[in-house]
């Protein structure tokens, strides 16, 4: 079943249709990704068309289809599961269809053009150093108690933050400075599919339930972002009296914002996604032009079949002491939404 495809009324524009493939609508983060690329898109004379693919490969794949069918000139792309799109991205690209991944690297193609993203190692680093610093690792002896919840396995986000964050946290699990009474600290063991909510709040159930359940500390736990934050808390509340441990997140969702100035999830990441559709729409405009340049002076990520030229936007850590000025100061949120 395809999700509603949103279309602008297209047709008089005098620039190209853009098809907008988003993931699902249940990150918040991607309602306001939508938004934004709509309104810059249609401000610059594009005729945008956006779909939510309900966080199922199988349905993007066939707004995919329809997009390069209906004649989408650029396909702005945050994929599910890339290797599903891998086929129709080659017919997009025979078609002289410009393709964008949108956050997410589209991986194991030639069918990219650029790579519009946040530096997804920096922010699982952050993390770790986040961690590390809080529970004053270097120097405290420990040992601390951890658990790890990674995103979806299918997204090449999920490995970079895995990545950047056991590029700090790794040498101290071996160490045994750190410790995940699990025994869970693969990828594979700790990644939840779709990045779900529901998804972790049950692991996390069941880890109190097999792990913590006669008052043993949990200290940290590493959430790979904010809506699976939110999970793991609501299964802490219901579950484990003890201090709330130090969670982490990314996104800078209100609810996660307003946990933050509760005292209840530790940290998130503000990437702002005004910023990200904005470079979007420059891309496309660049690409329109044929500006050269601009893409040979870009550094580039392999996707193992190119070097994919990338724009990385900045991001800032964001914890209880700053959220309120930067994000009301960036004009993210209004003071009267933190309350
Ligand atoms: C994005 C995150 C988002 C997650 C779940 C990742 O690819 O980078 O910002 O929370 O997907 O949708």
């Amino acid at each position: 079943m395809l999700t509603t495809i949103l279309c602008s009324c297209g047709d008089g524009t005098q620039k190209g249709r853009v098809g907008i493939l988003l993931p699902s609508t249940e990150t918040a983060r991607w309602n306001l990704d939508g938004q934004y690329l709509w309104k810059d898109l249609s401000a610059r004379g594009y005729a945008p068309v956006l779909a939510y693919a309900n966080d199922n490969a199988e349905q993007q794949l066939t707004q995919l289809q329809e997009m390069v069918k209906d004649g989408c000139s650029y396909l702005v792309i945050a994929a599910v599961d890339s290797k599903v799109l891998l086929p129709d991205l080659a017919i997009a690209k025979a078609k002289g269809v410009r393709v964008i991944a949108y956050d997410r690297l589209l991986t194991d193609t030639e069918a990219v053009d650029c790579f519009i993203s946040f530096d997804n190692y920096r922010i699982g680093r952050q993390m770790g150093l986040f961690l590390e610093e809080k529970l004053q690792l270097g120097t405290a002896p420990g040992p601390f108690y951890i658990e790890l919840f990674g995103g979806d396995p299918a997204d090449n986000n999920t490995a970079l933050i895995y990545q950047g964050a056991m590029s700090v946290l790794g040498s101290y699990l071996d160490r045994k400075k750190l410790l995940v009474r699990s025994g869970e600290k693969a990828l594979e063991s700790i990644a939840i599919k779709n990045w779900s909510e529901s998804g972790a709040r049950e692991r996390m159930n069941g880890l109190l339930k097999k792990f913590y359940s006669e008052g043993e500390i949990l200290d940290a736990v590493l959430s790979m972002n904010d809506g699976m934050a939110m999970g793991i808390q609501a299964s802490l509340t219901a579950h484990y009296p003890g201090r709330f441990p130090l969670i982490t997140g990314q996104d800078c969702a209100l609810p996660n914002i307003r946990s933050i100035l509760a005292g209840k999830q530790a940290m998130s990441i503000f990437k702002d996604t005004r910023m990200l559709a904005n470079k979007t729409v420059k891309v496309i405009e660049l690409l329109e032009k044929g500006d050269h340049d601009f893409f040979r002076d870009l550094s580039t990520v392999p996707n193992r079949r190119r070097d994919v030229p990338v724009c990385f936007c900045p991001y800032l850590l964001v914890t209880a002491e700053n959220c309120s000025n930067v994000l009301v100061k960036a004009g993210y949120y209004q003071p009267e939404q933190l309350q």
